[in-house]
């Protein structure tokens, strides 16, 4: 199908140009036969056949259009594709390293450009590069010396382009860099806009939003008032030339010049002009090139980033049996963040991590789950290093509550059973049923299929809660990660998913990480974490009599975090 796309898009360009030349050279011809001669039968025949040549040219050129619209979509579609797809494979850490806006203005803009230049421009490049090739030939068969005249303008009209692009790339590279700041401060500003209310940021937002808007302006400015310069300046050169061949040509047949006719000359002029037109249409063509080859520059290092290998071996069912070896990690090399870990939890046992803020303790998670890999040491799960295994089964394996839950726009029923599409309507009311979130749901006029705006804004915070824990208890992890799931909820709320996690947490290795100590009494080992270091550990009574760093955080009467 692409094949015989581009085939067709090849065959009439090349009759478009053809006809365009011939048809041309049939004017010159008809001036001499018919017009000097004041044939009118041949006059009327002739334009009967000029007629069908440009009709061929007219039906060719919207065939190469039509075929080229087809044919730069389906290709654009697939780079979006590619692009996204590769999204999905890319690591954390690669997410965790770049504003999300900018990275969505990769995905929309860029690839607007791309699209745009494959619409319009390869196939008008090829066609304007075929047309000056047809016409030159043209030309010369007529009176070599008077194309010489006619290209005596070519290589000025080179080397300005040149110039120009060399100086313009610059400016579109720093126009895609600007554009993707900008929408990355859009997305921010939209989804921080509470915190920008509560704070009265909205002056300095918009501030600051003025700033990259109006370096956009200025930027964009000097990247197209320097490709506009192209086109005056290549006309003025074309209008040069067109004069010249008409003064020479006509000089040459007055000085009693035989080869050359009145035909051949309005041939020349013609042909100099048409020459003209592909060659500017080229040098314009150049900035709507350079916006998309600097677009094309910010996809392709997308897609050169290097996804997270799915290389490992798969594991089905695992009884949950977790241990950390003097684990050692830094985000980056300057600091380390964990410093020789090591945790032993057996199947099915709760371990609480407790600590102050920055101590390490979601990181601790961040490993398990390997969206980052440990620098020295190991994790096993199973007595299976977790390096060594396929990264989608291991984290089938594993159920997360976060502090912040996130929620699709989609309806309830479709984010319970996120983690498994295939489970059945009664599954996933009966996994709500055992979060405490079923007669909230149900109250809802729409019950299961209410639609969720924008991450759930509209439910209250504990209800999300309740939500995302329903949809941990749809996958059934056999390793649980609670991190700071009850933060930030009321007591009455806290109650219901204190009571929704302990039925979750039955039967599954779990890894508490909470700032109410009701939560963490009762597990079966805590770890105290200060400054990346386990510092103290075993179950509650034996760390809180030893009247340490646990006593004090518990006297504090939360966990401080
Ligand atoms: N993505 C990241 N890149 C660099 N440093 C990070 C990143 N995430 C956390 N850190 C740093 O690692 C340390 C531990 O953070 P974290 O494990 O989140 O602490 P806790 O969950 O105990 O509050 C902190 O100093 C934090 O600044
Ligand atoms: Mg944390």
């Amino acid at each position: 199908m692409q094949k015989a796309a581009l085939a067709i898009i090849f065959i009439s360009v090349i009759i478009n140009t053809a006809s365009m030349v011939y048809g041309t050279m049939l004017v010159g011809t008809a001036i001499d036969k018919y017009i000097m001669v004041f044939d009118f039968d041949g006059l009327a025949r002739f334009c009967f056949m000029l007629a069908a040549v440009y009709s061929v040219s007219a039906l060719t050129s919207w065939l190469q259009t039509r075929f080229s619209v087809i044919l730069s979509n389906k290709a654009i579609q697939q780079i979006r594709h590619d692009l996204f797809d590769k999204l999905g494979g890319l690591s954390i850490r690669y997410f965790d390293s770049k504003p999300h806006g900018e990275l969505m203005s990769r995905l929309t803009n860029d690839v607007d450009n791309i699209w745009q230049a494959l619409n319009q421009s390869i196939v008008q490049l090829i066609s304007s590069g075929l047309s000056i090739i047809m016409t030159l030939i043209a030309m010369f068969i007529i009176s070599p010396l008077l194309t010489l005249i006619a290209l005596l303008i070519v290589p000025s009209g080179i080397v300005i382009t040149k110039i120009v692009a060399k100086h313009s790339k610059k400016h579109f590279a720093a126009q895609q860099k600007i554009l993707g700041e900008l929408n990355a401060t859009i997305e921010e500003t939209i989804s921080g806009q509470k915190v920008v209310k509560i704070f009265g940021r909205e002056r300095i937002i918009i501030k600051n939003f003025a700033e990259k808007n109006e370096n956009l302006r200025s930027v964009g400015i000097k990247a197209q008032f320097l490709s506009s310069i192209i086109w005056p300046a290549m006309n003025s050169l074309n209008n040069i030339g067109f004069a010249l061949v008409a003064f020479i040509g006509g000089g040459l047949i007055l000085s009693g010049n035989t080869t050359l006719t009145i035909g051949k000359i309005s041939n020349m002029l013609i042909y100099s002009k048409q020459l003209s037109r592909p060659i500017n249409e080229m040098a314009n063509l150049f900035s709507s090139l350079q916006s998309a080859i600097a677009g094309a520059e910010r996809v392709f290092e997308v897609m050169e980033e290097k996804p997270e290998p799915l290389d490992g071996k798969p594991i089905t069912q695992i009884k949950g049996k977790v241990e950390f070896k003097n684990v050692t990690f830094g985000y980056n090399a300057e600091a380390q963040v964990l410093k020789n870990v090591t945790i032993t939890a057996e199947p099915g046992s709760t371990i609480a991590l407790v600590g102050p803020t920055g101590a390490g303790k979601t990181t601790i998670v961040n490993l398990l789950t390997r969206f980052y890999d440990v620098d020295e040491g190991s994790i096993l799960i199973d007595g299976n290093d977790i390096r060594t295994l396929d990264r989608n089964t291991l984290r089938k394996n594993l159920g997360m509550v976060l502090q912040d839950t996130y929620l699709f726009s989609s309806s309830i029923r479709e984010n319970i059973r996120y983690g498994r599409p295939d489970a059945t309507d009664e599954e996933v009311e009966q996994a709500a049923i055992h979060a405490n979130v079923h007669k909230f749901i149900a109250h809802f006029p729409n019950g299961y299929d209410t639609i969720l705006s924008d991450g759930g804004e509209g439910i209250s915070q504990g209800q999300r809660q309740l939500i995302s824990i329903a949809r941990a208890i749809l996958a059934s992890p056999s390793i649980l990660i609670l991190d700071e799931a009850t933060s930030n909820i009321d007591t009455r709320t806290e109650k219901n998913i204190q009571q929704a996690l302990l039925k979750l947490m039955e039967g599954r290795t779990s890894f508490v990480i909470a700032h109410r100590l009701s939560t963490i009494r009762d597990a079966n080992e805590i770890l105290v974490i200060n400054d990346g270091q386990i510092i103290e550990k075993g179950n509650h009574d034996a760390i809180y009599n030893k009247k340490g760093f646990y006593y004090n955080l518990y006297n504090g009467h939360r966990v401080r975090d």
